[in-house]
């Protein structure tokens, strides 16, 4: 019992590395002349996005199913993002698609940082 133990918490260890390590992998940089945290700018401010999906997982997965408009919580439900959800389907289809995980986590680790 102890030995499973310690093998799931060398398990959890790795995957925090591994997912620190993959949030770096992705460059927010070009998200920036779009996106802030603690603003809105042209995009939705990245700490009320944050907050709308939960977890970095969550936001993968519908970075995963093809970020269809519906699915998205904040152009879903606020008319003025709603009405620029074609921008960032053209931001999702160069930058984020085939990099899902990192782009949700390294969004995640820059509300944690505070900024982008
Ligand atoms: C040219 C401007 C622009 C750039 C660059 C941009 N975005 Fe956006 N983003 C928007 C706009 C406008 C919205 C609101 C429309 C929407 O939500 O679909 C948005 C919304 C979002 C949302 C919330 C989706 C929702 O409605 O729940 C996420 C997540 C997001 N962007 C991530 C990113 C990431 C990651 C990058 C960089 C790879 C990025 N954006 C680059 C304009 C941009």
């Amino acid at each position: 019992m102890k030995s499973v133990f310690a093998a799931m918490t060398a398990a959890v260890a790795l995957m925090g590395i591994s997912s620190v390590a993959t949030a770096g992998t992705f460059n927010t940089g070009p998200c920036k002349a779009c996106h802030a945290v603690g603003k809105d700018v042209v995009g939705p401010d990245w700490a009320r996005v944050a907050k709308a999906y939960g977890s970095p997982e969550a936001l993968a997965k519908v970075f995963k199913g093809g970020f269809k408009p519906e699915d998205r919580k904040i152009g879903s439900t606020e008319p003025k993002f709603k009405a620029q959800e074609a921008i960032m389907t053209g931001q999702y289809n160069t930058l984020i698609k085939g990099h899902e995980d990192d782009a949700a986590n390294a969004l995640f680790a820059a509300v944690k940082a505070g900024k982008i």
